[in-house]
């Protein structure tokens, strides 16, 4: 075994000579150079266990190209052009030369010239040194020889010439360590039960703990991309004074869903075709009564609030057709009621901020960029007096600290919000501007049967959470991240997320 052998090696020179003052002389049995990599390996060994101290020297040297070692052995190209010249006025014709050399001949030819060595009388070379001296040859054979040379710059132009080469090499000084021995004792790894015992412990010497050793990376618990990209969004909200909103119920009535939102009862969304109704079961009748009665006169026609609202019967059974929310909005009409009963039962109203960031269900037909339940990130901010002003202009502050700081907005509608506003960042990457969410201020016709101040505005926003997560993870088809294709494996791979502001730059949320 060559370890077992360079470690004896290693002991064993030790132990006679007291230090090994370059591993480079180290020979093995058979007289051969050491292998100075598998050398280190040994050392750093022998260290841990403080039998030895070691280290590093590193050198430099020089050795010859195939090129280098050619000129060596048969001197350099001028030279033997100058040789294959007869002495005399004669000469001989370059292509005579050629015959002989080859390739050499003409790079010779130049260099020779050069020298003053030779010289072209017209129709032959000639001779006009009467010796020459091949220094080329000459270094060469003195770098072969130490592996270096006394003229640095004599070094760097045969470098040039490619004739030789710069060689880094580490060989090591080698001591006796505290714990020295000719032996490897067997280290302990652990204390048992029966060195305990019999008192082993106290002479047996312990493999040191290894801090810098990668640890195994742990096999439970590990959080979905989804879930990572959310905590980075949560800490913004938090960041930013936000509250989370109770997100924990996905089951949800038609009622808090659309009617408290002032969505008509006819409204295209509420068909099963775009929503999934609960079947079992299939209504509840648990919403405030009170509530209730103001937002059917607001939906029939307007009741107090000074619109005319939609003309319908409004029907207590469609309000109660319990449904997977459409939109984490179904919490924040939820949360908007509370805020104004707490208004009405303290006698003064506390401007809110609230938060969500959670699951989302719509009845679409799955494809590589929509599934049937998402993500999403909803703002809520309640106070008085807000304008569409506050709006752009949160929204801008909101989205720089994702690192998205080209927004642009565009009139749209929903049913509950008036002015509404699409949000879009401008994408670097495809260089275009993206839709990434939907805003607006709720309608009075939505706040005033909630029993919110009549001055109270509340401005809010919707994006996907999906979106951006599978910027930033690289993800192409959303069935790889959500849904019951998704491999355990990727789940335990992606490393944690870092929402800054240089890989906002990429990012996009987009709200359907
Ligand atoms: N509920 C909207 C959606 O699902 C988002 C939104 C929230 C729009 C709040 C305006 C105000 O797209």
């Amino acid at each position: 075994n060559n370890t077992e052998e360079l470690q004896t090696l290693v002991l064993t020179t030790l132990d006679r000579e007291n230090v090994i003052a370059d591993s480079k002389d180290l020979k093995t049995v058979n007289g051969e150079d050491l292998n100075q990599l598998a050398l280190l390996g040994v050392l750093n060994s022998l260290k841990s266990k403080e039998m030895i101290d070691y280290s590093a020297i590193n050198r430099e040297f020089w050795s010859l190209s195939g090129e280098g070692e050619q000129v060596a052995e048969q001197g350099s190209h001028e030279a033997r052009v100058y040789e294959a010249i007869p002495a005399g006025e004669e000469g001989i014709a370059m292509d005579e030369i050629k015959k002989i050399l080859g390739k050499a001949a003409n790079i010779g030819q130049g260099k020779a010239i050069k020298n003053g060595w030779i010289k072209n009388n017209g129709a032959k070379l000639v001779r006009t040194a009467d010796s020459i001296v091949d220094q080329t040859k000459n270094d060469l054979l003195e770098i072969k020889k130490t592996t270096t040379h006394s003229n640095t710059k004599t070094l760097n132009d045969l470098k040039k010439r490619k004739l030789v080469e710069k060689q880094k090499v580490t060989t090591y000084k080698v001591s006796k360590g505290p714990q020295f021995a000719l032996e490897i004792k067997k280290e302990a790894t652990d204390i048992t039960a029966e060195m305990l015992q019999s008192g082993e412990w106290k002479n047996a010497s312990f493999k040191k703990y290894n801090f810098d050793a990668a640890g195994i990376s742990p096999d439970g618990g590990h959080l979905h991309p989804l879930m990572k990209v959310r905590q980075e969004f949560r800490e913004i909200f938090f960041e930013m004074g936000f509250e989370e909103m109770p997100t924990n119920c996905f089951a949800e009535s038609s009622f808090w869903n659309f009617d408290a939102l002032f969505q008509p009862q006819q409204h295209p969304a509420r068909d099963a075709h775009d929503t999934f109704f609960l079947k079992d079961p299939a209504n509840t009748d648990r919403f405030p009564r009170e509530l209730m009665e103001k937002i059917k006169v607001t939906h029939e026609n307007g009741g107090d609030t000074g619109s005319t609202g939609y003309n319908y019967v409004w029907k207590e059974e469609d309000a109660g057709k319990l449904l997977l929310r459409t939109h984490t909005t179904a919490v924040s009409s939820n949360m908007l009621y509370k805020l104004a009963e707490k208004t009405k039962k303290e006698g003064v109203f506390r401007p809110a901020k609230y938060f969500s960031i959670d699951r989302v269900f719509r009845n679409e037909s799955v494809d590589a960029t929509h599934l049937a339940e998402f993500h999403q990130i909803e703002g809520v901010i309640c106070d008085k007096n807000l304008t569409l002003g506050d709006l752009i202009g949160f929204m801008d502050v909101f989205f720089k600290k994702m690192g998205m700081d080209k927004i642009r907005f565009k009139p749209t509608y929903n049913p509950y919000t008036e002015p509404s506003m699409e949000i879009f960042s401008y994408h670097t990457g495809l260089k275009k501007w993206v839709e990434i969410g939907n805003s607006g201020m709720f309608r009075p016709e939505m706040l005033l049967p909630l029993g919110l101040p009549p001055d109270v505005r509340v401005i809010a926003w919707g994006l996907g959470l999906e979106r951006p997560t599978m910027i930033k993870y690289n993800i192409s088809n959303i069935r790889d991240l959500l849904g019951h294709k998704v491999k355990i494996d990727m789940i335990k791979e992606y490393p944690v997320c870092r929402l800054d502001k240089k890989m906002g730059k990429e990012l996009v949320g987009v709200s359907e």
